[in-house]
């Protein structure tokens, strides 16, 4: 056995690329803990209050802790993951900043790196693998690397079938910058038709997709919880139709989106949420912000309003408490 598997490596030396292949792919896996290191709870903490208070200013601070989490135990998943989130956010929501760095795209790769680690640690975790395949599409667009794209939508399939429920809204809102008439852009939308479908256990009717008839749903627990809100996304629901709502107006639909935006008055704790006054201006506007975020999610202008993933609430939208 063991001369075989020398022979094996020899051949293989000779005739791939070389012993190196043989070297890394034989190099061992890194083991992932449970353990929670007293550094990481605090870390976690920070991390919290620095999400759910939308403190953007505060991602600095809150990144310094969880990376040093993270260097004293790089086997634990959760404070790799928090790394990823700390820094897609900040990329996330950079038009908050009155200018945007060029450096501003290094957070992409840096989520990546860390969405990576986190789910080689954790790959039963498949809201880790929907942020993955988003990061790797957003480092994919930022190198303008093809195989990259391809690479991400990919994983992001995968990440679909392993939580519907969580990544087709993923998949559908990380797409949302494509242009209105594309391809991928029609896909994205109807992956968000697709997680109220999965949501409610039946085809909903798109044509009167009104939400109230489905309220008694909700829950806190198992796959179905990432529907509604929660301690974690506290206005999950409100700003999911928000975003859902802005994709039908960028797709022209500007009336099937009014009916969708509606549905996030539906929420127990609609009057609690920062970004009501948003929501009712987009309903008043949905007609004349057709054009407006038909053509201007990349643009620099910030007078008009823009499509939620391109918003200073991309992540807040659903997170702040
Ligand atoms: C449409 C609402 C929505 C948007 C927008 C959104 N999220 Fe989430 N997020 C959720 C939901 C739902 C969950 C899953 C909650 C659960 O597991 O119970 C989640 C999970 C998370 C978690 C997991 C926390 C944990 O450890 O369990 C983090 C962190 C997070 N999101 C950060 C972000 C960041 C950063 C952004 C912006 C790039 C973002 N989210 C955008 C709804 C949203």
């Amino acid at each position: 056995m063991k001369l075989r598997s020398m022979l094996i490596s020899t051949l293989l030396c000779a005739t791939l690329a070389g012993c190196g292949y043989i070297a890394v792919t034989a190099a061992p896996q890194k083991k992932a803990t449970t353990a929670r290191t007293e550094a990481a709870l605090k870390a976690d903490a920070l991390f919290w209050d620095t999400l759910h208070g939308a403190k953007y200013d505060q991602i600095p601070s809150a990144l310094e802790a969880v990376t040093g989490a993270y260097l004293a135990n790089p086997s634990d998943p959760v404070t790799a993951a928090h790394a990823g989130w700390l820094h897609i956010w900040r990329l996330a929501e950079s038009a908050r900043r009155d200018a945007v760095p060029a450096t501003i795209t290094d957070d992409a790769i840096l989520a990546r790196r860390y969405f990576d680690e986190a789910v080689r640690l954790h790959p039963g975790e498949a809201r880790y693998l929907g942020f993955l395949a988003g990061t790797t599409l957003a480092e994919g667009n930022i190198h303008k690397d093809e195989k990259l794209t391809r690479k991400g939508y990919y994983q992001m399939l995968d990440a679909v079938d392993a939580w519907p429920e969580f990544n087709l809204f993923t998949a559908g809102y990380t797409m949302s910058r494509q242009p209105a008439d594309s391809e991928r852009y029609k896909q994205a939308l109807e992956w968000q038709w697709e997680t109220l479908d999965v949501c409610v256990g039946e085809k909903i009717n798109r044509a009167d997709p009104g939400y109230a008839k489905y309220m008694s749903l909700a829950t806190t627990e198992g796959r179905k919880r990432v529907c509604w809100n929660s301690w974690i996304a506290p206005h999950n629901f409100e700003g999911f139709f928000l975003n859902m709502g802005d994709m039908l107006v960028k797709a022209g639909a500007w009336q099937a989106a009014q009916k969708i935006y509606a549905n996030a008055k539906l929420s127990p704790t609609y009057a609690q949420w920062k970004f009501r006054e948003v929501l009712e201006q987009r309903i008043r506007d949905a007609q004349t912000n057709v054009a407006v975020f038909k053509a201007a999610d990349l643009a620099e202008d910030k007078t008009h309003q823009r499509i939620m993933v391109a918003s200073t609430f991309a992540c807040m939208g659903c997170h702040q408490n």
